[in-house]
């Protein structure tokens, strides 16, 4: 599958919530409990906290939000922190059923591109540590499990 990779615009605030809810409550079933995820998704994604983050996405260079678009549908999105040497991937979602298509690995070499751009010499990560897709896919992609968090595992990716 072939998707459209670029940043993100406000007009795709409503359709990120959506991509985030599904595929929170793909991700997290049976780590968390709908409520949970509910409930994170009201706090963590709300419409206001996101328009700031896409809105500053696009006019300063500390974070970069992509989106995937499948058939001009966002089918997936990524926020990553990028600061002078280093940089945090904090979020990486696709609709469950857009998983498995390469979609993920498109998203994370196009951050790569920007992160190289600007001298980033590594890349972390928090991966809850029952995400067996998510660490799996990260393992993949040439990110190393550096050490446990909690319910996470720290993983770090270095570049030359
Ligand atoms: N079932 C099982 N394994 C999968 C699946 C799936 N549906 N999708 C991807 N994988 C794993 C496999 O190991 C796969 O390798 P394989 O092809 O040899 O089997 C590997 O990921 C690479 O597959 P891609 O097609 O490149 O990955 P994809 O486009 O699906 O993107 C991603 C990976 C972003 C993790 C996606 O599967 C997804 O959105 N998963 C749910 C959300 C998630 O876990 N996000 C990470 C949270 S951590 C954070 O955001 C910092």
């Amino acid at each position: 599958m072939v998707a459209v990779i670029r940043k993100l615009s406000v007009e795709y605030v409503d359709a990120l919530i959506e991509v985030a809810r599904e595929s929170w409550k793909w991700t997290y079933a049976g780590i968390y409990s709908d409520e949970y995820i509910e409930r994170w998704i009201r706090e963590k994604y709300s419409r206001e906290k996101l328009l700031n983050e896409i809105t500053r996405s696009r006019s300063e260079s500390d974070l970069l939000f992509l989106g995937a678009f499948v058939d001009l549908k966002l089918s997936g999105f990524m926020e990553v922190k990028i600061k002078k040497y280093n940089a945090e991937l904090l979020r990486l979602y696709l609709k469950p059923e857009y998983t498995h298509m390469k979609i993920g690995r498109d998203l994370l070499s196009e951050a790569e591109k920007v992160m190289k751009e600007r001298g980033v010499s590594e890349c972390t990560l928090y991966v809850h540590s029952q995400n067996e897709v998510g660490i799996s896919f990260y393992l993949k992609n040439g990110f190393k499990v550096k050490g446990r968090d909690g319910n996470d595992f720290l993983m770090v990716k270095k570049y030359e």
